[in-house]
């Protein structure tokens, strides 16, 4: 039987003391923690229990009594629902003032580095600012799944996308519904360079294919089509400009999704590197080769290491199309190739996916040790804890968070550490 003093679905009150790491608001109930998302601190708010854990607990907000004077209207009618945005509810000036003492708690509690986070870079836009969807289909329904459930959130219309792939998305609902589908999974990506489109779709039934007319003909900036990993229409990619040079980008091949305030993120990593002509950079988790592009015209060389074969792909032909001769990529795993490189690195740049830098790659980024180290991350959580890894041979000199996801929990962030 359990010991905790509360259960599902009963029924409480309570006041918002703190929002957690991920947005939700924390509350206090008979001594347990109970997390409450699409709330803010100080608001009143009763909620029903939904789930219990050994330490915690978790609820639905029902009502709030007496709301933050930092709510606003979400303006999106899937919001309660939808698990895309978290902090829709939150005014932009409070969503960044949070992000930034996000940022500031993990660094300080998980990294146990003192150091006082800068002011949060705003993201340019605070909607429809995303360059890429991955959508959820189930028959003719299309959408998100809702926060921590795998529910179909059908939605006609989401206000973090850029137009052209909400438009995108009503000509592909409108063949969902005119057309019995096995169709499992839907990305659009937009190019800036050329106002284009690419769309990838997943379906367990090879008939599905014959949705490619349907969009040649509907979707008039599409660029090209891959269905289950095969591009049956166009080239295979979409282009984006970023920082004055242009990036080939296709279906696998990350890219950041909020293009233009991508351009100031790049711009603050290469400034704080204070790059000289003579140096040699490495890339960690190159991507499509954006950074080692933008920085290669300030330096000797750049070496570049990605995973994604596609991505790879793109970065090569990146470099041709810029006309960039300075610049190698490897294809291969982080943690080994960069056990294979015999130059002098003098910079490195580090942009690794959510879980961080693989333990082992920071091992050997130690014994390269470069004068500098511009740590990216999207995630404050395993910055912090990468940054106490380096913390006994580097100095973190300065933590620029930068809002690249408005409305969300999340933050991107530029870390400078130079070697003690
Ligand atoms: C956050 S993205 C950064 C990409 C690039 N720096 C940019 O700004 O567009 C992380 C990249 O790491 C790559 N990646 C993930 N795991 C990897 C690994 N073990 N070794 C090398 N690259 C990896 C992903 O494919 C992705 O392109």
């Amino acid at each position: 039987m359990s010991l905790m003093p509360i259960k599902i679905d009963d029924i409480y009150e309570s006041e918002v003391l703190f929002l957690e790491n991920e947005g939700a608001g924390v509350c206090k109930v008979k001594g347990i923690t109970v997390f409450v998302p699409k709330t803010l601190v100080g608001e009143k708010i009763r909620f029903r229990i939904t789930e219990i854990k050994k330490n915690y607990a978790r609820g639905k907000l029902i009502e709030i009594i007496s709301p933050s004077p930092d709510r606003t209207e979400s303006l999106c009618p899937y919001y309660e629902e939808c698990g895309g945005c978290d902090l829709r509810h939150q005014s932009d000036n409070k969503n960044l003032e949070f992000k930034r003492q996000k940022v500031q708690t993990a660094v300080s509690k998980i990294g146990k580095i003192n150091i006082k986070v800068e002011e949060i870079i705003p993201s340019f836009k605070n909607e429809n600012y995303r360059n890429k969807a991955s959508f959820k289909v189930e028959e003719d329904r299309i959408g998100f799944y809702g926060s921590g459930t795998y529910q179909l959130v059908d939605i006609n219309y989401c206000r973090l996308l850029e137009e052209e792939i909400n438009n995108a998305l009503s000509v592909i609902r409108k063949y969902l519904k005119e057309n019995k589908n096995d169709i499992k999974e839907v990305t659009i990506k937009h190019g800036n360079a050329m106002n284009e489109l690419l769309i990838d779709i997943y379906s367990t039934n090879k008939k599905d294919a014959k949705i490619k007319d349907y969009l040649v003909s509907n979707v008039v900036n599409l660029k090209t089509l891959v269905f289950n990993g095969k591009i049956v229409y166009g080239n295979g990619y979409i282009s984006q400009i970023s920082n004055g040079l242009m990036f080939n980008c296709s279906a696998d091949s990350f890219f950041q999704v909020n293009g233009v305030t991508a351009e100031k993120l790049y711009e603050t990593a290469i400034k704080e590197a204070k790059l000289s002509k003579n140096d040699v950079v490495l890339d960690l988790y190159s991507g499509t080769g954006t950074i080692s592009s933008i920085v290669s015209s300030y330096v000797k060389k750049v070496i570049g290491i990605e995973i994604v074969e596609d991505a790879v792909l793109d970065a090569n032909c990146n470099i041709r199309i810029n006309n960039i001769s300075n610049v190698k990529f490897i294809c291969g795993d982080a943690a080994k190739e960069i056990s294979k490189i015999k130059e002098q690195i003098d910079v490195i740049f580090v942009d690794p996916p959510r879980k961080g830098i693989n333990r082992d790659a920071i091992a050997i980024m130690k014994k390269i040790s470069p004068r500098k180290i511009i740590y990216i991350s999207c995630n404050p959580v395993t910055m912090a804890r990468d940054l106490s890894y380096l913390s006994n041979m580097y100095d973190v000199k300065k933590i620029i968070p930068v809002d690249m996801f408005p409305k969300t929990n999340h933050v991107e962030c530029v870390c400078v550490l130079k070697l003690k």
